[in-house]
């Protein structure tokens, strides 16, 4: 006979999207003024992109329950089912420098990854610069995007997908071994509170990055703590060059140091890393 467990993972965990739950959650805050639901888009990223243009103010979320043109970096697909997984995108107008920008995907990462602990118990990690891993597994993923005029930053668009009730089966088609909360714990986690909470953190988060020259102590060591490549032997491909080495850090810009195997050491804010297993591993 079918265990309890194996029915539940079987069934489909696809509901609408309470957006009034998200609302409540997000009071007062930067995240609560203009939130926007979306049954069904292409891409919530090109959508606030296109909206970022038109002088809507920072804080504007988007958020839906499908996508039917997700992306992912380096103009990847990012596939979802429908209403089981968080997707999402805010819109920020950081005085920051562009040099800077990449902090931001750091602090939304931690942000993810200490709701996603708050709300369900996994302790997930980051994979620079921008994807969510639990183990061996994708969690989640960000996409970072922004326009820049005359050296001064004009909008900076996070996309988050986030994978929460969703069973990924062999037919998503995915590009990597992908888990979701529900796959590690087999409980249902609400994705409207799971994202309120993480808006909240963010929120934080943001507030004192904007507040000093370089972001704090805190992060600077938390983002490291939390890292899943940290001192592991990497290779990076920027899609200008492949370069092997070890990862000795994330600094306060959210540039990831690299000690090459010629023993340099090099700066990459960008770029795919993958983990090179050791012999006794393969
Ligand atoms: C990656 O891992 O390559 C980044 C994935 C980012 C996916 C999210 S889903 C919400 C937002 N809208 C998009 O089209 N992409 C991001």
């Amino acid at each position: 006979m079918e265990s309890e467990t194996l029915k539940k993972e079987k069934s489909d965990y696809s509901e609408p999207f309470d957006l009034d739950v998200l609302l409540g959650a997000l009071k007062k805050g930067i995240f609560g003024k203009n939130v926007i639901f979306r049954d069904t888009i292409g891409s919530t990223n090109v959508f606030l992109k296109e909206l970022a243009q038109r002088d809507l103010p920072e804080g504007t979320v988007v958020v839906a329950d499908e996508q039917s043109a997700g992306l992912g970096r380096l103009g990847r697909q990012w596939f979802s089912k429908k209403g089981e997984n968080l997707l999402f995108s805010i819109l920020l107008r950081p005085r920051i420098p562009p040099n800077r920008l990449f902090v931001l995907t750091m602090v939304l990462a931690l942000a993810g990854i200490d709701a996603v602990q708050k709300m369900s118990g996994i302790s997930a990690k980051i994979k620079w610069p921008n994807d969510i891993y639990i183990g061996e597994k994708k969690l989640g993923g960000i996409l970072t995007e922004f326009a820049v005029k005359q050296g001064v930053v004009e909008y900076v668009v996070l996309g988050m997908g986030l994978n929460v009730n969703w069973s990924p089966q062999a037919e998503h088609r995915l590009l990597y071994p992908t888990s979701s909360i529900f796959l590690e714990t087999h409980k249902k986690v609400s994705r409207e509170r799971l994202l309120g909470n993480l808006l909240k953190r963010f929120e934080a988060f943001y507030e004192e990055v904007l507040g000093e020259v370089n972001p704090g102590e805190g992060f600077y060591k938390r983002w490291n703590e939390k890292s899943a490549i940290l001192e592991k032997s990497v290779v990076i491909e920027t899609g200008k060059e492949r370069v092997e080495g070890v990862a000795a850090g994330i600094d306060q810009d959210g540039a990831l140091t690299l000690i090459t195997t010629e023993g340099l050491e090099r700066k990459f804010v960008c770029g795919d890393v993958s983990v090179q297993l050791n012999a006794s591993e393969v």
